[in-house]
């Protein structure tokens, strides 16, 4: 047998207590396979007197993870702490430029300083690697960085937060409200205590930033991605989508175009018979459109202590057999500059929602508006909905409103921004218009 290879695990919760479980699962078969053994030479966390779900008598504890991440007994830095900065950011640099291997699940850390921590591990000559930090236990980064390199990749999407997913499956199966769901989410324990972060898209952009970059061998630039959450999908809207034959899904989507990369995280309809609208609940799925391979479609558990340590697993065993890579599949000085593509000029088809005032002119007025700016109608649906819009009586009276939902042929972002702001602003619309765009599979 080789030498073992010597790990230092910083951060002990959901996901470090996952990965000791897993060693002391699997540590034999993995040390016959690899022909060596992995050994947990140190471990750090906040506290040390906390109950945990594993033993960790016996396995030498460091106070401080920035000692760990640079003692000497260790090869390689697994750093399950989170957050963008602090201690995760200074051991993990630390680690790196003690020459040590760095494994990590921290999507946060990777999408703000991506770039500039795959230039420390290559100018240190040590891996970076990163695979439990986007869609937990779906081996996404393996599949780009090494399966599919021998494509040009036009397209990467899919749905990356599995708290979304959850929400919009029980809107859509129960048919409740948002907030309600949202509240049986936090009773729960799959939604934090403050959403936003999940909610407001914001977790799907960290991870899309880092699938971009792979894909498209780009600088992480994850401030140009255009995030929008899913506060303001309603009950009515899962209904409309239902009736025309789609799923709402919460996507993160990155679009090679000849003006730049396109990246955007936004509610979108799927249609309803696609492989990506049946993942519901807490699953995560990405499709990746390759050149040369066609679309191939990954899904499986996006987070949890058992998927993610797999991740994490998959990383040290690289890093036993010697397999190190470009953390994003190229040098870091050769990674080009994003090229972010003007979402106006985004082409595609469009869900459109308005509460109408039912008077005389109305339609013709909102389909004139359309008009002017080219965007043409594939669909239009006015009629008493079965859904219970907030506002509009089951039986309208004359000039309440009602609900009208428009599909539009395709057309630019501009475009139907311009005709919807005419149309709110004309006056015949009780609420602000919802638009909702249609993502092509
Ligand atoms: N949970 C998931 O399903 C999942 C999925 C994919 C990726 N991730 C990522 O994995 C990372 C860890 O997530 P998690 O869910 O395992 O978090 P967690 O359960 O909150 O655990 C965080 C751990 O970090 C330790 N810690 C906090 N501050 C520390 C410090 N200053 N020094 C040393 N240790 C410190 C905590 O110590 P104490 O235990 O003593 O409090 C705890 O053990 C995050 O980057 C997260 O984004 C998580």
């Amino acid at each position: 047998m080789s030498q073992p290879l010597k790990l230092g695990i910083a951060g002990l919760g959901t996901v470090g207590a996952g990965l000791l479980q897993l060693f002391q699962e699997h540590g034999a078969r993995l040390a016959l396979a690899l022909g060596r053994e992995i050994t947990i030479a140190g471990v750090s966390a906040r506290s040390r007197q906390k109950k945990r779900s594993v033993a960790i008598e016996g396995l030498a504890w460091f106070e401080e993870a920035e000692r760990l991440a640079t003692d000497p007994a260790i090869d390689v830095f697994v750093e399950l702490i989170g957050g963008e900065e602090g201690v995760a950011r200074a051991s993990v640099e630390a680690a790196l430029k003690a020459g040590k291997h760095v494994v990590t699940a921290n999507k946060a850390l990777l999408a703000k300083h991506g770039t500039e921590l795959a230039r420390l591990a290559e100018a240190h000559a040590v891996g970076l690697k990163f695979e439990a930090a986007v869609a937990g236990g779906i081996p996404v980064i393996k599949t780009l960085r090494e399966a599919l390199a021998g494509n040009q990749i036009r397209r990467v999407y899919g749905i990356l937060n599995g708290t979304c997913n959850y929400i919009f499956t029980q809107m859509q199966e129960e048919h409740r409200a948002f907030a309600e769901v949202l509240k049986e989410a936090q009773d729960k324990g799959y939604a934090e205590a403050d959403p936003t972060f999940d909610i407001g898209g914001f977790d799907t952009a960290h991870k899309l930033a880092l699938l971009t970059s792979l894909a498209f061998g780009t600088k992480v630039a994850l401030d140009q991605i255009h995030v929008e959450g899913i506060q303001g999908i309603s009950q009515a809207d899962i209904e409309a989508a239902d009736d025309l034959g789609y799923r709402i899904k919460l996507l993160g989507v990155a679009l090679l175009t000849d003006s730049g990369i396109e990246q955007r995280v936004h509610p979108a309809m799927v249609p309803k018979h696609s492989a990506i609208a049946e993942v519901s609940g807490v699953t995560n799925c990405i499709a990746i459109d390759g050149d040369f391979v066609g679309n191939v479609l990954l899904a499986g558990p996006g987070a949890g202590a058992k998927a993610t340590a797999s991740a994490v697993a998959a990383d040290i065993l690289d890093i036993a057999r010697g397999a190190i890579s470009y953390p994003f599949g190229l040098p870091a000085a050769e990674l080009k500059p994003y090229r972010r593509a003007r979402l106006g000029q985004h082409q595609g088809a469009y869900y459109v929602r308005l509460s109408v005032f039912d008077r005389p002119g109305a339609m013709a007025s909102i389909a004139g508006r359309m008009g002017e700016r080219g965007v043409s109608l594939e669909s239009i649906v006015q009629r008493r909905p079965r859904w219970a819009l907030p506002g509009i009586d089951a039986r309208p009276k004359p000039g309440a409103p009602t609900a009208v939902i428009l599909i539009t042929h395709e057309t630019t972002e501009e475009a139907i921004r311009a005709a919807l702001n005419a149309i709110h602003a004309d006056g015949n619309v009780s609420e602000p218009p919802q638009m909702i765009r249609i993502e092509p599979l």
